[in-house]
């Protein structure tokens, strides 16, 4: 679908491939509807200079459910015709050493807000038979690493619900993208050294949160429903598919609880 002149909600676009996202998707003269929880003046100029028709400030704390309910309400007026559920924390560490409330926050945020987003956004857009939902996933839906669970768990579950609704959706104008997205340096590619890397040599491979907005804008005007990695974590990806034991002796050689 094209982009320009576009409703296009970004959770998560503050800072890094969210806010590359808000960058791109202005550059295409889009109506930005920035899901935030704080706000810089001057980046919202920078996204009105470089095209955006419009931006609006949408300010909520996603991991709290009224919030999440009363932003769905809104939004729900506003004819979105592309809700990227991007916003995302990360929860790595052995799963014992999890803090509580940190493992609550990443269903909350990673999953469940993006569930009762989409489930907002959805009746205009089908009223409308036009529209996108856009889901920021990552290749810890497919790949069992150590230290993911949680992290892996929320994703894995937010793939999921988007190739059920992409089923559901068949021939109502309405279509989905999954994001699997690898590493892409930014402030949580950088957390994912720290947190996994006390035990496990996870991959090393990324790409700028710049030249992956650039892929999704890419993917949402082909219509893809899958914006897959490519070089060595697509390599990574298809070892896991096709020789599962060889990719889980890798990941094991790669580990070491004790380490830390
Ligand atoms: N970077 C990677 O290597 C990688 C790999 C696979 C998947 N992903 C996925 O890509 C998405 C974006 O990640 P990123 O690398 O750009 O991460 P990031 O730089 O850490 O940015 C995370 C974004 O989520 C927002 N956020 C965090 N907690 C929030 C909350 N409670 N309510 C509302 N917004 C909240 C942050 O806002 P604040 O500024 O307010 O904190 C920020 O805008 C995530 O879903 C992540 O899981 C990333």
């Amino acid at each position: 679908m094209e982009v320009g002149n576009k409703n296009v909600v970004i959770t998560g676009s503050s800072r890094g491939i969210g806010w590359e996202l808000a960058r791109a998707f202005a550059k295409e003269h889009a109506a930005l509807h920035l899901v935030q929880r704080s706000w810089d003046s001057n980046k919202i100029e920078e996204l009105t200079k470089l095209g955006a028709t419009k931006v609006v400030r949408w300010t909520c704390d996603l991991t709290k459910t009224d919030s999440i309910l009363n932003l769905g309400k809104d939004l729900a007026k506003e004819n979105i015709d592309i809700l990227v559920n991007n916003a995302g924390i990360l929860t790595g560490e052995l799963l014992e050493k999890q803090n509580d409330n940190d493992i609550i926050d990443v269903f909350q945020l990673n999953l469940v807000a993006s569930a009762l987003l989409m489930k907002s956004v959805l009746p205009s857009m089908l009223e409308r038979r036009g529209g996108k939902i856009v889901n920021n996933t990552s290749v810890s839906a497919y790949m069992r690493f150590p230290c993911a669970t949680t992290y892996a768990a929320a994703k894995s579950g937010l793939l999921a619900m988007t190739e059920c609704l992409e089923t559901e959706l068949m021939g109502t104008g309405v279509g989905t993208l999954a994001l699997v997205t690898p590493g892409i340096k930014t402030d949580m590619f950088d957390q994912i050294k720290t947190s996994y890397g006390k035990y496990f040599d996870s991959p090393a491979d990324y790409i700028s949160a710049e030249e992956y907005a650039n892929q999704i804008i890419d993917a949402i005007k082909r219509d893809e429903t899958y914006l897959m990695p490519k070089g060595a974590t697509r390599f990574g990806l298809l070892m896991n598919k096709y020789t599962p034991s060889l990719f889980k002796k890798f990941v094991i050689g790669s580990f070491n609880r004790n380490r830390a």
